[in-house]
Parts: C-alpha cells; sequence; structure tokens
C-alpha cells in the first residue's frame, strides 16, 4: 500500500508487507518512546485529535507518539463540547479541522462515521476506533506485540493459535485483528463468547476462505488450555441496550490466576486491549494476574506508541528522516523501560 498521505481506516488496507513495513519503522521508534534520543522530525505539524467517545489510552498514546516526533496536538474531546451537538455536520467539521491540522486522528461511536469524516478531510485521517466497526491501530499494536511476545520461544504468528474471549460481537478490536491475522498462515482461533454475544460470521467466514481454523464455543475452561494468546475483552456496555442487558453477560468470563494454572499451558501470553472492567461484578481479568509475567497488557500500551509513532511516520512519509533531526535528551528519564 501507499502509505504517504493515505488515510487508515481499516485494516482491509494492509497486506502482510504492509504490516511487516510498520512493525519495521515502529522497532526504529524505541529509542525516542524510551526517552534515550529525541526526534523534531515533525517540528511544526499539528495533530487534530477529535474523541468523541471515552478513551484513555488510545487518546493519550495518539498525543504523545505525534509529540515524540517533534509535532504539536489539539484536542477536542466529546461531542458536547464540539459544534457537532449544535447540528454541524462531520463533513463540515472535517473541512474545518483539517484546515488547522496536518493530519488527525479520530474515535466517534457510529460505524463507518470516520470514513465519512476522512472523505471530506484536506488530510489523512486515521481511525481511532468507529463504534463496533473497526479499531485499525489496535489491532496493529496488539500483533506487533503478539509477535514480540511469541518470538522469545521461537514461534512467530505464522501458526499461531489464539483465543478471544468476551464479547466478540461489539469488540472492535477482536474484529480488526482477526482480519489483520488473516493475512498470516495458518492461524488458529478459538472464539470464547456466550452464544448472543459470537464473532460476527462475515469475519469468521473471511478466515476460514482464508485457510484458517476458526472454533466457536460458550467454554472457557476447556477452550484457553492449548492456546499461546489468551486475549480477553470487556463486555461493551455502551453498545447495549439497556445497561441491565449488559449484566446479563458481565463477570461471564472472569481470567485469574488460578484458572490460568490450572487450565492454560505455561507460557501462555494474557493480552487484553484495555480498559479491564475491573469492577467485582464483571472483573474479566483479575488483579491476581498482575505478577504473572505472562499478563501482556501493559507491554501492549507501550507499543501502542511505537506503532502509532511507526503510522504517523509513514503517512506523513518521514520514516527515513527521523534520525536526521535528533537531539540529545537533557532530563532525568529514571528506569521506567528497562525493567
Ligand atoms: C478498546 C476500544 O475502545 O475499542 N479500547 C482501546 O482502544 N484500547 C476496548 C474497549 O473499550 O473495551
Amino acid at each position: 500500500m501507499q502509505f504517504a498521505g493515505s488515510h487508515i481506516l481499516s485494516v482491509d488496507q494492509f497486506e502482510r508487507a504492509d504490516i511487516e513495513r510498520v512493525f519495521e519503522v515502529a522497532d526504529r521508534m524505541e529509542p525516542y518512546a524510551q526517552r534515550r534520543r529525541i526526534t523534531r522530525v515533525l517540528e511544526g505539524a499539528i495533530l487534530g485529535n477529535m474523541f468523541f467517545e471515552p478513551s484513555t489510552r488510545t487518546r493519550v498514546s495518539f498525543g504523545c507518539a505525534f509529540n515524540l516526533l517533534g509535532g504539536e496536538v489539539r484536542e477536542t474531546t466529546g461531542i458536547e463540547s464540539s459544534s457537532l451537538s449544535k447540528g454541524e455536520s462531520l463533513y463540515d467539521t472535517a473541512r474545518v479541522i483539517s484546515g488547522y491540522s496536518d493530519i488527525i486522528a479520530m474515535r466517534h461511536p457510529a460505524a463507518g462515521s470516520v470514513a465519512e469524516f476522512a472523505a471530506a478531510s484536506r488530510v489523512p485521517v486515521v481511525n481511532g476506533g468507529d463504534g463496533p466497526n473497526e479499531h485499525p491501530t489496535q489491532a496493529l499494536l496488539d500483533l506487533y506485540t503478539i509477535r514480540k511476545e511469541v518470538e522469545h520461544s521461537g514461534r512467530s504468528i505464522d501458526g499461531l493459535r489464539l483465543a478471544m474471549i468476551g464479547d466478540l460481537r461489539h469488540g472492535r478490536t477482536v474484529h480488526s485483528l482477526s482480519k489483520l491475522l488473516a493475512c498470516f498462515r495458518n492461524v488458529s482461533l478459538t472464539c470464547i463468547s456466550p452464544g448472543e454475544l459470537r464473532m460476527p460470521g462475515a469475519i469468521v467466514e473471511f478466515l476460514r476462505s482464508a485457510g484458517h481454523t476458526v472454533t466457536e464455543t460458550d467454554n472457557l475452561e476447556e477452550a484457553i488450555g492449548h492456546v499461546d494468546i489468551a486475549y480477553a475483552t470487556r463486555i461493551q456496555e455502551e453498545r447495549f441496550s439497556s445497561p441491565e442487558e449488559a449484566n446479563r453477560y458481565r463477570g461471564r468470563y472472569r481470567l485469574n490466576q488460578a484458572i490460568y494454572t490450572r487450565y492454560c499451558e505455561p507460557n501462555t501470553v494474557i493480552m487484553h486491549p484495555l480498559p479491564r472492567d475491573s469492577r467485582a461484578e464483571a472483573n474479566e481479568l483479575d488483579t491476581d494476574l498482575n505478577e504473572n509475567p505472562n499478563l501482556a497488557i501493559f507491554r501492549q500500551t507501550d507499543n501502542g506508541v511505537l506503532v502509532r509513532m511507526a503510522l504517523f511516520a509513514l503517512v506523513l512519509d518521514v520514516a527515513e528522516q527521523v534520525a536526521d533531526h535528533e537531539t540529545r535528551v537533557t532530563w532525568y528519564t529514571g528506569k521506567r523501560f528497562n525493567d
């Protein structure tokens, strides 16, 4: 694919070589993300960071990634604090904000909204999640994490055995990650969910027709025994018609250390896009896993910065100039990245 000047809206845009290109650039971003070096390659550029749904890590890591490349960030958060609440169309908002920005990252509750916005934008738009539809940058950071986690034991994404757990119907992260996995070879995907919250049939069929194995079950204990990765998700309560309906599923699947020890292979990697719902009635990923070295959730969030830096560098066509704009770090940086 041609990265320079392109919108990043869906994982459908990526072929295997494109994914590998993103990963190769992401690897080179580590010294900057870890504050060992500074680059000013995007000095003067502005990111319009538009988040019309709750977000912590996606919004902040998009902003940090842009800052770490030397650019500035302007944020709009919440429909109620933007003119969308006065009846302004996505078209008009896109025309306006794209006059103020060099690139835009956007999250919105409606499926297809980010593509609609991008069609009117004068600058590239990166999808930070459009309703239950897609979350392409999360899928890329998840896959980047998977690659790093399994390569220690000589494994790769080809031949990977992965279980996705929870609300697979509404979870945009699992939709995008499943489709991205289809670019590789011989993946075995186990979908663990209540019957009503199954992975959309079109995604299951897409994987099967690309030669992968997909198994669907509602039994967590039986299914997590033979996987490299257990990827838990939150019940997407905001996609249900009422909180009571979401409550029917909350707490159905709980992964904790006792279940992990009893059922999982010793080095199964535990992932979650976060936020994990840590309220007692949900608790899909227990905090008693926090000291488990196979819990990769905070490595995922750190990797999110690298992958988003890589995408900005590729779309703004500076990936090969990053090192030409280096300066030294002058402040105390601590040991936070060396644990
Ligand atoms: C996810 C999302 O917003 O889709 N979070 C994220 O971006 N890391 C998952 C979720 O909200 O459950």
